[in-house]
């Protein structure tokens, strides 16, 4: 069994560890870390469930070998709430309520982010079109685009043209 001795950063803290060479990003988050946030559902990269951030790129971590991400920094959905404050995405998703068992949430918050960062003002079809790769067996999607797209309003500078936001 070949191993390896990686260094991980998950969400500002790194982490020494060893793993094996089959080891996968969500395995090692999980089991070696304990950031349990992430889930696990096909592992087939079929239903985003297990989505984080690496490097800051939402990647699916059934996908990734850990050992090939020595050295990356690694955002879960452990790092969005301030403390007690919810960040405004999982405000949306509860007020708008876009989960009902919560299973794909943690993979539809974190491409979600990496959706509002490249893109603060997404259109609904362009919200759409960054969530394909996330599954929800629940909620039929309406009121998933609905939340990532009051967040997005949230989240924007007040005195923006945005889409939603009163400009033109
Ligand atoms: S568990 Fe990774 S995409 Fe389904
Ligand atoms: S809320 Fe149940 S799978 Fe999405």
């Amino acid at each position: 069994m070949t191993t390896h001795d990686i260094t991980l950063t998950v969400n500002g803290t790194a982490h020494d560890l060893t793993v094996e060479s089959r080891t996968l990003l969500v395995h090692a988050l999980r089991d070696d870390l304990g950031y349990t946030g992430t889930n696990v559902g096909c592992e087939t990269s079929m239903c985003g469930a297990c989505t984080v951030l690496v490097d800051d790129e939402a990647v699916k971590s059934c996908t990734l070998l850990a050992a090939a991400c020595d050295g990356g920094e690694v955002r879960t959905v452990e790092d969005l709430a301030d403390g007690s404050e919810l960040h405004p995405l999982q405000e949306a998703f509860s007020q708008e309520h876009g989960l009902q068992c919560g299973y794909c949430t943690p993979g539809m918050l974190m491409t979600s982010v990496d959706l509002l960062a490249d893109d603060p003002d997404p259109s609904r079809e362009e919200i759409r079109e960054a969530l394909e790769g996330n599954l929800c067996r629940c909620t039929g999607y309406q009121n998933i685009v609905n939340a990532v797209e009051s967040a997005a309003r949230t989240m924007r500078p007040a005195t923006d043209g945005g889409r939603g936001g009163g400009g033109d």
